[in-house]
């Protein structure tokens, strides 16, 4: 029998980054494909201890269904840290507990958009975003970015022409600190420039922040949720990049009306997140190992940057690159009259692999573009990787 489907995902593509997975597992391979965190950095030791004690003496709420919202400890704990970590006053009434940050992507594009709505969103930006949109039915206008982040002044000019079309986006997404793809930061007078402007147009900001605490060099910015007096910024975090991954928990804080639409919405989407994993995130906050655990990992990420950078200046030539602070990933311009979605077989059969950077274009993809994840391969797989990347493009521009 052949199934009639809905037109709810007519428009999702397949995530070109998953499709990458089938060549990273060809032996040899070296992918700064993938964007993971390095297992070296998982506290599992610690995980263990807190995981035996929560079920030596927590189980029964533990290994239970939870509150929609996430667990109160939790969120009280969240409290504190936002406060120490980003001087942040949050109640945490006004947080959400969510099955990693990427489910609130989800449930944003629909609590804010209807279908065929339109977003603002960073051009490139966060491919797990553009899927949300996508699989909401969302459109996007994409701005700008430069290494200080998105350009003010696109996204104002971009704000007139909807506004003169009578089109008023329903909010704007940004990854302000180490922005998934590119690595940029955005700077201090644009993260001000950015919140007068959303005021002034009356438009809602999502703050995605999964890599704020993973800084390199370079002094720590404000958050524009710190910054936000007009409560108009929801603000996402997640364990993901400072704990794990796996245990898919971030949060959300938002004003009283978003977070009670997600608590309705949470409930048809999974009812309540993972109940352990939020006691383990409880833990690992109360007990402060947090706090240890960032450093060690800066200590990793920041000396695989480095060799990633060193082993790019050293041997790329006819390509630029943005120099990350922090974060996980750094974002590179081939010359103009290279395709690196077209290059891509090229660099498979030298056993390299990197994400092409049309993955995170709503429209118009900058087509020479690629990210490179510095934090997952070994030390000398970073350098031999970015060797055998630096051939590829010297090998694709001799056919042009
Ligand atoms: C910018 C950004 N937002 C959200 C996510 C989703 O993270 P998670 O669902 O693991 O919290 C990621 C993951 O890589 C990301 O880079």
């Amino acid at each position: 029998m052949d199934f009639e489907f809905s037109d709810n995902l007519k428009n999702v593509k397949s995530s070109e980054i998953r499709d990458l997975l089938k060549y990273i597992r060809l032996p040899g391979m070296i992918s700064f494909g993938g964007g993971m965190p390095n297992p070296e950095s998982f506290p599992s030791k610690e995980i263990k201890n807190i995981l035996d004690d929560i079920i030596d003496n927590h189980s029964s709420s533990a290994l239970q269904y939870g509150e929609t919202d996430g667990l109160i400890y939790l969120r009280d704990e969240l409290k504190n840290y936002l406060l120490k970590d980003e001087n942040m006053h949050v109640n945490p009434d006004n947080m959400i507990i969510t099955t990693g940050s990427q489910q609130a992507l989800y449930a944003l594009s629909k609590i804010f958009a209807n279908p065929n709505d339109y977003v603002i969103t960073e051009a490139p930006t966060y491919v797990g975003m553009l899927s949300s949109l996508n699989a909401n039915s969302v459109r996007s206008v994409s701005v700008n970015m430069d290494s200080d982040g998105m350009i003010i002044e696109d996204l104002e000019s971009k704000l007139k022409m909807l506004k003169s079309m009578g089109i008023k986006p329903k909010f704007i997404y940004t990854i302000p600190t180490f922005q998934n793809p590119a690595g940029y930061t955005m700077t201090l007078d644009r993260r001000k420039h950015l919140l007068e402007l959303a005021y002034q147009y009356g438009i809602p900001v999502i703050e995605d922040n999964p890599y704020g605490d993973l800084r390199y060099s370079g002094s720590k910015l404000p958050a524009l949720k710190s910054l936000d007096t007009n409560d108009i910024v929801t603000y996402l975090g997640t364990f993901s990049k400072v704990m794990a991954p796996g245990l898919r928990t971030g949060f959300t804080v938002s004003q009283p009306e978003v977070i009670h639409r997600f608590n309705m919405l949470k409930q048809s989407l999974d009812l309540t997140g993972d109940s352990l994993s939020q006691y383990i995130a409880y833990e690992y906050l109360k007990r402060g190992i947090i706090y240890d655990q960032i450093p060690k990992t800066i200590n990793i990420y920041r000396r695989k940057r480095d060799i990633m950078l060193e082993s790019l200046d050293d041997n790329m030539e006819n390509a630029e690159w943005s120099r990350p602070d922090g974060g996980m990933f750094l974002w590179l311009k081939l010359n103009g009259k290279i395709d690196s979605s077209k290059m891509l077989k090229r660099a498979i059969d030298n056993k390299v692999a990197y994400v092409t950077g049309s993955a995170f274009y709503y429209n118009n993809p900058e087509i020479n573009t690629m990210r490179l994840n510095f934090t997952y391969s070994q030390d000398d797989e970073i350098k031999e990787g970015i060797k055998r990347l630096a051939k590829t493009v010297n090998d694709e521009m001799k056919s042009y």
